[in-house]
């Protein structure tokens, strides 16, 4: 079965083409046209240009990705596109290009969720085996997730204010670095001394698998403050205290929600997932916690077509499809509840 995969949630826009058969698949194109050239200026994602974006390079980005991948419209056998959460605007134009080319080429049809995306791309390029725990951190969602099963995801914690990337987004913009802000931390970060300042890290009791960023970005203002005009070797050290603050927060609740739920897996996914020291710092922690970890390749952590034509094949190979009054949403509650270990 191909599947062509549609994502345009938010700022890229993608697509790819994925085959499978049995239980085997192979991902045979992913294009990737990213926007920030265009948000940047702005210091974050304007919906609007979002869309108009997303209008002039649909087509030429799905032609593409059928082109790499050796084939015509015409032999596919499905279509799987992003459906929500994310910018309605945005959303929509993949939405209805997805259905008026399943609607011409008589093919189904099914809507993904985009944090199932996420949740897909470790497998990409690795046999990953349920059950595992999912640290799913991106620019609009932190959680942690107990994955039991494909379509079987259950809610371990959550942020209670900013998502991870978002934390690296304001703390980028405060800083005075680009947009978008993770990579910008990054780079700052290299070189700093993370231990310099003591940001705080919030919710580390036992037991919590929630997360808060909005403290450590008063922290961050309130330091700012008191030191303006950081250059050189202290604005590193500060860029440096904040990302292990966040990171060390994600992996600490991350390698303490496998122990409390007895998973030797864990799968990384979500664009903080490309972070060079929460790879590093996670690696470590899990090696010592002899615990299995899965880290998407740093192209997949970001928003891609390729993760939504995975888990738009699981979906179509198990009959599920969605009718021409597939709606796009701006919001989508995701996994259920679990607290209980
Ligand atoms: O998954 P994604 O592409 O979009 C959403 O679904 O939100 O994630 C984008 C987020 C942004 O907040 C961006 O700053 C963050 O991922 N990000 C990073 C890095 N690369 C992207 N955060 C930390 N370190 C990075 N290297
Ligand atoms: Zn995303």
């Amino acid at each position: 079965m191909r599947v062509l995969g549609i994502e345009t949630s938010c700022d890229e826009t993608s697509a790819a083409v994925l085959t499978g058969e049995g239980e085997d698949f192979r991902l045979l194109s992913s294009v990737i046209h990213s926007q920030i050239e265009v948000h940047a200026p702005f210091g974050g994602v304007v919906p609007e240009l979002a869309s108009r974006q997303h209008i002039r390079n649909i087509q030429p980005v799905v032609e593409e990705a059928l082109d790499r991948a050796g084939i015509t419209a015409r032999e596919l056998h499905g279509i799987a596109v992003t459906a929500g959460p994310g910018l309605v605007g945005a959303l929509l134009v993949g939405v209805v290009t997805a259905k008026a080319m399943a609607l011409a080429l008589e093919i189904p049809l099914v809507g993904i969720h985009h944090l199932e995306g996420h949740l897909m791309t470790p497998f990409l390029t690795t046999p990953l085996e349920y059950p595992f725990i999912a640290l799913l951190v991106s620019g609009g969602h932190s959680q942690i997730l107990l994955a039991r099963g494909f379509g079987d995801y259950r809610l371990l914690g959550q942020t209670r204010d900013d998502a991870a990337g978002e934390a690296f987004d304001k703390g980028a913009k405060m800083l005075g670095l680009g947009y978008p802000g993770g990579p910008a931390v990054a780079r700052q970060a290299e070189g700093g001394n993370p231990r310099a300042i003591p940001f705080p890290r919030a919710m580390m009791e036992k037991g919590n698998h929630d997360f808060s960023f909005s403290g450590l970005k008063t922290a961050l203002r309130n330091h700012l403050h008191q030191h303006p005009s950081l250059q050189g070797e202290a604005l590193a050290d500060v860029a440096a205290s904040y990302q292990e603050a966040i990171v060390e927060a994600l992996a600490v609740k991350a390698i303490l929600a496998c122990r409390q739920f007895g998973c030797h897996n864990l799968a990384v996914a979500g664009g903080v997932g490309a972070n060079g020291r929460l790879r590093q710092l996670l690696a470590e922690m899990a090696q010592k916690a002899n615990l299995t970890l899965t880290f998407p390749p740093l192209a997949f952590c970001t928003d891609n077509a390729a993760m939504i034509a995975l888990a738009g094949w699981q979906r179509l190979r198990r009959g599920e499809h969605h009718g021409s009054d597939l709606d796009a949403r701006a919001r989508w509650p995701f996994a259920q509840p679990n607290p209980t270990p």
